[in-house]
């Protein structure tokens, strides 16, 4: 998976639990203590799961939670300093969560070794509120995709009622 993601978690779990209880999750997971990641660095599938995994057990909080902190902090803080870009324009959440999948298959084109997920969108009523999203990735990481639409909704200041079908379906209501 590529460093992107752990950058956001390391800088997330510094500002939340500091700079100490990070370098436990490090040295838990088997990275140096004083490893730093880069945006596009290449860090193999199993020890990126086992990072996230580990640090929830270091920071003795359940995974769902550590999911959304970091949604949170992906959608409000990091992703608009990092890739600021895809937020012009973007007037609300449904917009972005419709993008997406146009967003990851720009970094799956463009960065060699990217595995990131994509989306299927199915509008169940013609008012366009119920949307079917088919989350299609080998990582399993449905219950980070749905901490990452909360983060969303925060960053929108929006109510979006979300609802898991399977664990590669959800459907999200949306209330405009
Ligand atoms: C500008 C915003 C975003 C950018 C640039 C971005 C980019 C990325 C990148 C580079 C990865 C790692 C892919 C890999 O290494 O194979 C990733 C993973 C992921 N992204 Fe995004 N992302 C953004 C926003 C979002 C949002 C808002 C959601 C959900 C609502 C989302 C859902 C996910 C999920 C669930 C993964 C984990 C990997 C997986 O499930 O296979 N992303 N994203």
């Amino acid at each position: 998976m590529k460093g992107t993601i752990h950058k956001c978690l390391a800088a997330l779990v510094k500002e939340e639990y500091g700079e100490d209880a990070w370098k436990k999750c490090l040295q838990s997971s088997g990275f140096e203590p004083e490893r730093n990641f880069a945006l596009t660095e290449d860090i193999e599938e199993e020890n990126s799961i086992n990072l996230i995994v580990e640090s929830a057990k270091v920071l003795d909080i359940p995974l769902k939670k550590l999911f959304d902190q970091f949604g949170v902090y992906w959608c409000c803080t990091y992703a608009p300093k990092h890739y600021s870009f895809w937020y012009v324009g973007m007037k609300d959440a449904k917009a972005f969560i419709i993008k997406l999948d146009e967003i990851h298959g720009l970094v799956g084109k463009h960065f060699n070794n990217a595995k990131p997920p994509r989306f299927l969108y199915h509008w169940t009523d013609k008012n366009q509120k119920v949307l079917k999203v088919e989350y299609q990735s080998n990582r399993k990481l449905i219950d980070l995709y749905i901490s990452l639409v909360n983060g969303l909704a925060i960053y929108f200041k929006e109510e979006i009622e979300i609802n898991k079908i399977s664990e590669h379906e959800v459907e999200l209501t949306f209330d405009y």
